[in-house]
């Protein structure tokens, strides 16, 4: 591990803010910005059942998770042509870039596009287009993660599968998201075994208002490398210990628990127990546009909030640039420049 100096509280923000990351757990869907989806209404003629975008914003008063999901799939429902999904994309990019963010895999719920009559190539080819500028255009390495919607069924999902082969080059993973209670991962264990033979990566949302148990069933049934939350282990010190032996990574989202009451503040988030025991915790934003913040004010509000040190700083980077899926070059070379940063703070204070 990389010794840390501490830096002055003051200039902490500063290298918050500086320090390269990876973001892992982003819901492209979710950075849809109230302006956005009423452009994109007007664009593509679709009536939205707020008369503004203040009311709009008005409605984001979440209470649990499917109080949210109602509302992020009313928002998603604006995205029709290969364009939107491009400019969509593309508005998180040029944020992730001013957050220094060099690595950035991006969750996205192809079941809600293709309900509606939107072809599965319009959605991925709109993103994987935006992914391509993203490394070109803005430095940030950048690849998808086709989700499946947890409260459909799994022939839904092997459907979803079979018309999203024809682009198996364009994704690099699976997940598991939307409602989590009441369907456990076990529900998946088949079309996560054939993805698995695929050699896709896995991941799956759990622990996020689920049990400890569903966090148990991702990783021994659908076997997959990361758990997306997970915040709920804490309550089981089984898991706990196996999680920080295996170093599973979790994605961890504290504003996002916030605004779904998972805790009723975030001065009551466990990051910092997750870390302090040893788990390979990261932080991310999961619905930007939703949850109040992107990357670096999740950083911002957290330290703040739970007084985390430069120490937490720089292992939460590390911690996200270890649990990607990018190459192995690419990890060490952003591994030099998170310790590169943290060198040139500490060289600053003398
Ligand atoms: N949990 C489950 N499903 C989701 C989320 C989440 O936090 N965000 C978007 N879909
Ligand atoms: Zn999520």
């Amino acid at each position: 591990m990389f010794k840390v100096h501490p830096v002055p509280a003051h200039r902490l923000p500063e290298l918050l803010r500086a320090m390269p990351k990876a973001e892992l757990h982003i819901h492209i869907e979710g950075s849809l910005e109230p302006e956005m989806i009423f452009a994109l209404a007007r664009r593509n003629g679709v009536a939205l059942p707020y008369a503004s975008v203040e009311a709009l914003r008005a409605a984001y008063a979440f209470t649990d998770l499917q109080s949210f999901l109602d509302i992020y799939y009313a928002g998603a429902s604006v995205l029709l042509k290969e364009q939107d999904f491009f400019d969509m994309a593309w508005a998180y990019f040029e944020k992730a870039a001013a957050d220094n963010v060099v690595r950035a895999e991006l969750f996205f719920d192809p079941q809600t596009h293709t309900a509606r009559g939107v072809p599965m190539a319009v959605v991925i080819n709109g993103l994987h287009r935006a992914c391509v500028d993203a490394g070109s255009q803005l430095g940030i390495s950048a690849d998808l993660i086709l989700c499946f919607l947890r409260h459909l069924s799994e022939e839904d999902a092997f459907a979803t599968l079979e018309q999203a082969l024809p682009f198996r080059d364009r994704f690099i993973g699976v997940g598991l998201d939307s409602s989590e209670v009441g369907h456990p991962p076990e529900k998946f264990a088949r079309v996560f075994a054939r993805c698995a033979e695929l050699g896709l990566h896995l991941v799956a949302h759990a622990g996020e208002e689920g049990p400890p148990a569903y966090i148990w069933s991702a990783l021994d049934v659908l076997k997959v490398e990361r758990i997306d939350h997970g915040v709920q282990s804490a309550k089981d010190p089984a898991l706990m210990a196996r999680l920080a032996k295996e170093r599973t990574p979790l994605t961890v989202c504290p504003l996002s628990n916030q605004k779904l009451c998972v805790f009723p503040d975030l001065k009551d988030h466990n990051l910092r127990t997750l870390l302090d025991a040893g788990l390979c915790a990261t932080l991310n934003s999961d619905d930007p546009a939703y949850f109040g913040g992107y990357l670096n004010e999740n950083f911002l509000q957290t330290f703040a909030a739970l007084h985390l040190s430069t120490q937490h700083a720089w292992t939460l980077a590390h911690n996200s640039i270890e649990a990607s899926f990018a190459p192995a070059v690419d990890k060490q070379r952003w591994t030099h420049q998170l310790n590169q940063t943290f060198e040139r703070f500490v060289e600053h204070d003398y």
